[in-house]
């Protein structure tokens, strides 16, 4: 019985940020530009990174990640909200929708789990500069990673296998611009309990723990920082600015979005307000990093400077 009904669904259809067809050239080109910027400078940022050597250190390796991870992410959501538009439907396979899931948690807990080894690698820095090359070698970097897309994976899987066995009736439209794992388990008629238990069990525990070893790895750096003399004052915290503002910036537009939502419960409104955490941090990164930061700026000048103009 089950397996028929499930057979049965095909398609779910994305209601996007508004179902205004006035709107929808704006937004439009409002994402295809926001994809477009995301994607030149994150690339920009692994390009500097793996072609100057005085970038080959652990902190940069950690970024060009970063980079990496948030074209990921983007590339699950926004390509496809913008065929959609194109073609003025608004359906999604299935398979489609459960690849959008599965993909954003792999990203997504992986970007966690980056954002918490690279408060770490500056913990290390600061507090232990002498030790740092010894501490932070490049077998612990291999190793952290390997660890953290594992787990991502496995998180991810979870997820997607416990939403097969769901199964779902009529009215399988998602007010969102791409398929979350909370909205789709809305449209589910059958029971989603463990489903639920689940999701707030282990994404909580997730969040926590990377949340908890960003915390405490800064709250160290403060306490260090504030023991320095202050020439070596700001030289340390220079470092560390740049990322305490990409931590601002993932975990201040999450927790905004989820406060907001737990509030608000027109849905359009949350799915606006999602741009926010699913699209704007991927695109500030790689300014944050690169207007912020010295050795940054002078390798991407080298790299522009290669560009041959016309
Ligand atoms: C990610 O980090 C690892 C370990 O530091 C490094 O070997 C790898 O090149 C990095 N990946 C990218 C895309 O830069």
């Amino acid at each position: 019985m089950e397996l028929r009904n499930q057979t049965d669904v095909s398609k779910f259809f994305l209601l996007g940020l508004t179902t205004d067809p006035e709107m929808q050239p704006l937004i439009y080109n409002m994402f295809l530009f926001m994809y477009l910027v995301i994607i030149l400078g994150n690339l920009l940022i692994i390009l500097a990174v793996s072609s100057d050597s005085h970038l080959h250190t652990p902190m940069y390796y950690f970024l060009a990640n970063l980079s990496f991870t948030d074209i990921g992410l983007s590339t699950t959501v926004i390509p496809k909200m913008l065929v959609n538009i194109q073609v003025h439907g608004k359906s999604i396979t299935f398979a489609g929708c459960l690849t959008q899931v599965c993909t954003l948690l792999v990203f997504a807990g992986f970007e966690n789990f980056l954002l918490a080894i690279m408060a770490y690698d500056r913990y290390v820095a600061i507090c232990f500069p002498l030790r740092y090359t010894v501490i932070i070698n490049p077998r612990l970097c291999g190793l952290l990673i390997i660890l953290s897309l594992f787990s991502s994976i496995m998180e991810a899987l979870l997820h997607s296998l416990m939403l097969l066995k769901l199964s779902f009736c009529k009215n399988l439209e998602i007010p969102h611009f791409f398929c979350e794992l909370t909205q789709v388990l809305k449209l589910a008629c059958s029971n989603t309990l463990i489903n639920n238990i689940l999701l707030y069990f282990i994404n909580g525990l997730f969040s926590a723990i990377p949340l908890f070893g960003i915390i405490f790895s800064y709250v160290k750096i403060v306490s260090s920082i504030l023991k320095m003399p202050s020439a070596g004052k700001y030289k340390a915290f220079s470092t560390c600015g740049s990322h305490l503002s990409v931590v601002f910036l993932f975990y201040g537009t999450g927790f905004g979005v989820y406060i907001s939502s737990s509030f608000s419960h027109s849905s359009s409104k949350i799915a606006v307000a999602s741009v926010m955490y699913s699209v704007v941090p991927q695109m500030m990164n790689p300014f944050i990093y690169s207007l912020r930061n010295r050795d940054m700026k002078v390798s991407l000048r080298k790299i522009i400077g290669r560009i041959p103009s016309f």
